[in-house]
């Protein structure tokens, strides 16, 4: 969606505050032995408190309230028995409906200690992110966006998912336009004041593709191996965006 009433950006704020609230209160909660679905609970319990719904339970009947992946797993991770172990990465992804307006977010998160190259990782999708919301401003084209979420990611000596997107966002969970993590020559979008934008580097150790999991949601990397997310919805302005969903 587009930005054009003080309304839109009040409801987008109070639905993007409970984005952060879930996440600071899962965030907080990861330790060894506990279950993604006890995590899960956690977000629940934030949304519940807030009058707000989970977007992918809504749009697609997912089975939780948020999307919980751990390692390989990329993205829509099933919350459910698995036990967090020391060393694990596990990405917390919320998004809400809240009085009609959506934003999404997420992070990874180490479990207990974790080796160098996992921190590395989780470090790379946060830094992309950066590195390419500072260019996200009105009149930039999105392609550039994107091959700049690339090129922080290749110069740290990791891959980004090329078949997993950010995306338009806002009176629904998805919406035009994409934004891949890439430099597509192809795109000639431009990005707009007010456009509002879940902006998401997905990265890995070594694959650019993810393989799909025998329960139907979960996406992993093609290779094994381990991965990072890190997503913040934003508007675009002349200046810089505005983040809706940090803490
Ligand atoms: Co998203």
């Amino acid at each position: 969606m587009s930005v054009d009433s003080e309304n839109d950006l009040e409801g987008l704020k109070a639905a993007g505050r409970v984005v952060a609230l879930a996440i600071h209160a899962m965030r907080e909660a990861v330790r060894e032995g506990i279950t993604t679905a006890e995590l899960d609970a956690i977000a629940a319990g934030v949304l519940r408190e807030h009058g707000a719904r989970s977007a992918p339970q809504l749009a697609y009947d997912f089975p939780g309230t948020a999307c919980i992946s751990v390692n390989e797993e990329a993205v829509h991770g099933i919350p459910g028995a698995r036990v967090l172990r020391g060393g694990d990465l596990v990405t917390l992804d919320v998004t809400v409906e809240l009085n009609g307006y959506y934003a999404d977010a997420a992070v990874t998160v180490g479990v207990g200690s974790i080796s160098d190259e996992a921190r590395r990782l989780v470090e790379c999708a946060e830094a992309a992110f950066w590195h390419a919301a500072r260019a996200a401003r009105a009149g930039e084209r999105l392609a550039v966006v994107g091959g700049r979420v690339e090129a922080e990611v290749e110069r740290r000596g990791f891959k980004v998912f090329h078949d997993l997107c950010g995306h338009g966002i806002g009176r629904t969970i998805h919406e035009s336009p994409s934004v891949c993590n890439f430099y597509d020559p192809r795109e000639r979008a431009r990005l707009t004041e007010g456009m509002v934008i879940a902006l998401e580097p997905i990265v890995s150790v070594g694959a650019r593709h993810t393989r799909a999991a025998a329960d139907g949601w979960t996406l992993a990397s093609a290779d094994g191996s381990l991965t990072a997310h890190f997503e913040h919805t934003i508007v675009i302005t002349r200046g810089q965006p505005l983040v809706l969903t940090a803490a």
